[in-house]
């Protein structure tokens, strides 16, 4: 089992380049199965995630190959649309091939995805949306059965905002028989960067990026030749290690446009944040300022900030409320930042985090993606050595971010 050695107290300082959108790439690459031809794309970060998403599909039948940063995708021979239980519960964002499979080939048979640490992480909202278009779908030994002569464009709207729920279901509309309107549809940037692909690809979609999108569907589609956009909660992460290690950093290749809400409270935190285009530098300036938090749905402040941001809290001078409203579970690292000597209390969906003077190093254990990310950014604050335990969370979602952090002048490695 690998863990993460940080010794800690040291200020980051020189440049950082953000990889491509782990929660972009992810639909992007399953839209590739919705029509036959080399897809090609760009900026494709070199994550575990990603290459659970390339076995799912080529265990279809599809050709995947992942190069350096790049993907090039030929679903013309998929034999079986069918996800497996083996892999599909690695990660749950393997529904994302339900809406393309049932779209394209009529059918589709993909294992529930079961819960994970955050929460039940229900699909529902995804199979009421198939079933509206037209689909019969069952659930039977834990594996969704869908099937579907073709979809029918249909009237859906979401009672919860679904980031995926929102992404399948504009796939899936891309190739019905007539329009689809999705209302309270998710805004994040990563929906929209997967409607620029699908309108590359000849699909008709307006609104991305706005509650309501309209989908008039196609007979055929043709491939993609798609750039991925940054991933703005790597840079979130990045710009959380300035800030907390009072360091001064510029990150490289992001998309500051897509962080308002988290640079906002940075800067309220005490923060100096400068923007250029795809530019951000970050100042800390020693005292860090207390700030509330509550996460939301896009352009709200994102739920997978909210460990990152905790962690910064917990060196605040003075007390943060912390209110995460998306997920039902998502204050697993509260119990590990608390063995760093942080102060925290969780009331309800809200941690209370009182700052305090410093953190200590110690062994700690990541329990989700974002949780370990939190811990990586105390540790780098901290006195002494933080050693993190189950890093193979954090490499689901993180490319090399021991490799990008010693660049910055931290002394952390992998044993
Ligand atoms: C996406 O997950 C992201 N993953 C998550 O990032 C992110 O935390 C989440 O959106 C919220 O922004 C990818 O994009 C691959 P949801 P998703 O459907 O789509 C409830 C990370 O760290 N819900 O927007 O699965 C659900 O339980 C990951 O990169 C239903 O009730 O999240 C949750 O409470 C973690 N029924 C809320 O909606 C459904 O059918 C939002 O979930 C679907 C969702």
């Amino acid at each position: 089992m690998k863990s993460i050695v940080i010794n800690g107290g040291r200020k980051l300082s020189g440049e950082v380049s953000i990889s491509g959108s782990k929660n972009a790439a992810l639909p992007i690459i399953a839209a590739s199965l919705l029509c036959e031809g080399e897809h090609r794309i760009a900026n494709v970060p070199s994550l575990v995630d990603v290459k659970t998403l390339a076995k799912i599909m080529r265990n279809m039948g599809v050709s995947v190959e992942l190069t350096d940063h790049e993907a090039v995708i030929d679903s013309t021979r998929l034999a079986s649309p069918e996800a497996p239980y083996d892999l599909v519960r690695t990660m749950r964002a393997s529904v994302l091939v339900l809406g393309p499979l049932v779209a394209r080939f009529g059918k589709a048979r993909v294992s529930l995805p079961g819960g994970c640490a955050i929460g039940a992480r229900p699909v529902n909202l995804h199979i009421m949306g198939l079933e509206k278009m037209g689909a019969e779908v069952s659930i039977e030994h834990g594996y969704i059965e869908a099937k579907a002569k073709r979809l029918s464009g249909a009237q859906i709207y979401f009672d919860i905002v679904t980031v995926t729920g929102t992404e399948n279901l504009m796939m899936a509309a891309a190739l019905a028989d007539g329009e689809t309107v999705l209302e309270n549809a998710a805004k994040e940037p990563e929906v929209v960067d997967l409607a620029n692909a699908l309108i590359q690809m000849g699909a008709r979609i307006e609104g991305a990026g706005t509650d309501i999108i309209r989908i008039k569907g196609v007979e055929k589609l043709r491939p993609m030749d798609h750039r991925v956009l940054p991933d703005r909660i790597e840079t979130g992460t990045f710009i959380i290690a300035g800030a907390i290690t009072s360091g001064n950093i510029v990150i490289r290749n992001c998309a500051p446009q897509h962080l308002d809400a988290l640079l906002s409270k940075v800067s309220e935190a005490g923060a100096q944040i400068a923007v250029d285009k795809d530019i951000i530098r970050v100042t800390g300036t020693g005292g860090i300022k207390p700030v509330n938090v509550k996460t939301l749905p896009h352009p709200g402040f994102p739920t997978d900030m909210q460990a990152q941001i905790m962690s910064l809290m917990c060196l605040a001078r003075g007390t943060s409320v912390i209110n995460e409203t998306i997920f039902e579970n998502r204050f697993t690292h509260v119990a590990e930042l608390r063995r760093m000597g942080a102060d925290i209390v969780i009331e309800g969906g809200s941690a209370i985090v009182k700052g305090v003077p410093k953190l200590l190093g110690a062994p700690v254990m990541a329990t989700d993606l974002r949780a370990s990310a939190s811990l990586i950014l105390a540790g780098l604050a901290a006195e002494g050595q933080t050693v993190i335990s189950r890093i193979y969370h954090l490499d689901r979602g993180y490319e090399d971010i021991e490799g990008k952090l010693s660049a910055l002048g931290a002394d952390v490695k992998r044993v």
